[in-house]
């Protein structure tokens, strides 16, 4: 299509992780896939990223001028209008869905009714110790029917309108704590390069509603980065330049720019600000309570040194969010490009609509 770019993608490193080293050595050398991808999906591009609630279709949209968005595709299916919605309000709109490719939650439409079934209760393990995702499940992604039913969320993102898919936790193996895995599974990074491999070549097997290869990216995991970025098509980062997150492996935000951004490939930063308005640890603000004002000048400023340094690394798409469980990556946002003290949008959401039924969904 006129508006597309071809890209290779190489699928080398899939066929060695999916086959014995004997069987691997066997094996056509490298193959190389092709990938279509709009033109404008490109490091620096401007996105948004709601997935705590539900966007309110009944309001104006704002920013109109994010070209991608990364909404969940839970509140897809179960509000398709958000797609037209987007669509009608910027043109080549990019729309990446999130889909949980490590854990099974309580909110997610399938969650009743496949994880907690009995056939498929014993793949849900562990939680993550934060007392805010007490409902979230991780699931053995070595059990070949776990990995099916993760990529059965990607066939659904295709089927629902995505252009893209957002998977994230693919790094159990760093929630340890006092160096004890907490997941039930004793994952390791070992065991999710074969999975996101296996995750990459089943999106690109998918074609969009509009026609081009549905995408598929990296959420953090900086460990296993140099294994697969190779194979995918963007990056999500979140707390890329904080010394806290990944400890093994900080800041990690200029190894995604060298990995992605030189390739090509945006990089969507979210930095967690407290001073941005209401977080948890907000005595002043109301929860969620975006402030006009933006953040503070020193959250502001330790950001955007974060970023400065290469020129890579000034290509990050970086968004600064708010900080705590339930009112992280909801409508309030501030760029960094504009400086300090500017450039704050609160884009529209409804929270009554987040449980509202599932939708079924054609062909599913
Ligand atoms: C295939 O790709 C892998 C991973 O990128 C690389 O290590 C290997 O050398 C490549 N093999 C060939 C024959 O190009
Ligand atoms: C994978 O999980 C399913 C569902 O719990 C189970 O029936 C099956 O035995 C598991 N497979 C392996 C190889 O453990
Ligand atoms: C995980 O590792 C711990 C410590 O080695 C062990 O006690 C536990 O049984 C392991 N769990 C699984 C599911 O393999």
């Amino acid at each position: 299509m006129a508006f597309e770019t071809k890209r290779l993608v190489w699928i080398a490193a899939l066929l060695g992780a999916l086959f014995p080293r004997a069987e691997a050595d066997c094996l056509a050398p490298n193959k190389t896939q092709t990938i279509s991808v709009l033109p404008n999906f490109t490091p620096g591009v401007k996105w948004q990223i709601e997935i705590q609630h539900t966007i309110d279709v009944t309001k104006p949209l704002v920013p109109k001028d994010a070209l991608v968005w990364d909404i969940d595709l839970y509140h897809v299916q179960r509000h398709p209008e958000i797609i037209s919605y987007l669509r009608s309000n910027i043109k080549d709109v990019v729309i990446l869905c999130y889909v949980n490719a490590g854990l099974a939650q309580t909110s997610d439409c399938d969650f009743e009714t496949v994880w907690q079934s009995p056939a498929y209760k014993g793949l849900l393990g562990g939680t993550y110790p934060d007392q805010n995702y007490q409902g979230e499940f991780w699931v053995d992604i070595r059990n070949r029917t776990a990995r099916d039913l993760i990529k059965e969320r990607i066939t659904l993102a295709q089927r629902l309108g995505c252009d893209g898919v957002d998977p994230d936790n693919i790094d159990a193996f760093e929630q340890k704590v006092n160096g004890q895995d907490v997941t039930g599974w004793n994952l390791t990074a070992a065991d999710y390069v074969p999975f996101v491999h296996e995750l990459a070549a089943h999106a690109h097997s998918l074609t969009t509603a509009r026609g081009h290869t549905l995408l598929i990216g990296q959420k953090n995991a900086p460990t296993i980065l140099a294994s697969i970025s190779a194979a995918l098509d963007f990056a999500v980062l979140e707390d890329c330049a904080d010394a806290a997150h990944a400890p093994h492996s900080r800041p990690f935000c200029a190894a995604f720019a060298g990995a992605y951004a030189r390739a090509g490939k945006p990089v969507f930063s979210i930095a967690y600000t407290p001073s941005l308005g209401g977080s948890d640890t907000s005595a002043v603000w109301g929860k969620g309570r975006c402030l006009a004002a933006g953040a503070s000048a020193a959250e502001f400023a330790a950001e955007a040194e974060a970023e400065a340094g290469d020129a890579w690394l000034g290509k990050l798409s970086s968004v600064l969010k708010l900080l705590g469980g339930d009112v992280e990556l909801n409508g309030c946002t501030q760029y960094c490009g504009e400086g300090p003290g500017r450039d704050v949008v609160d884009t529209a959401v409804n929270g009554q609509l987040d449980m509202d039924v599932c939708k079924p969904v054609e062909g599913m």
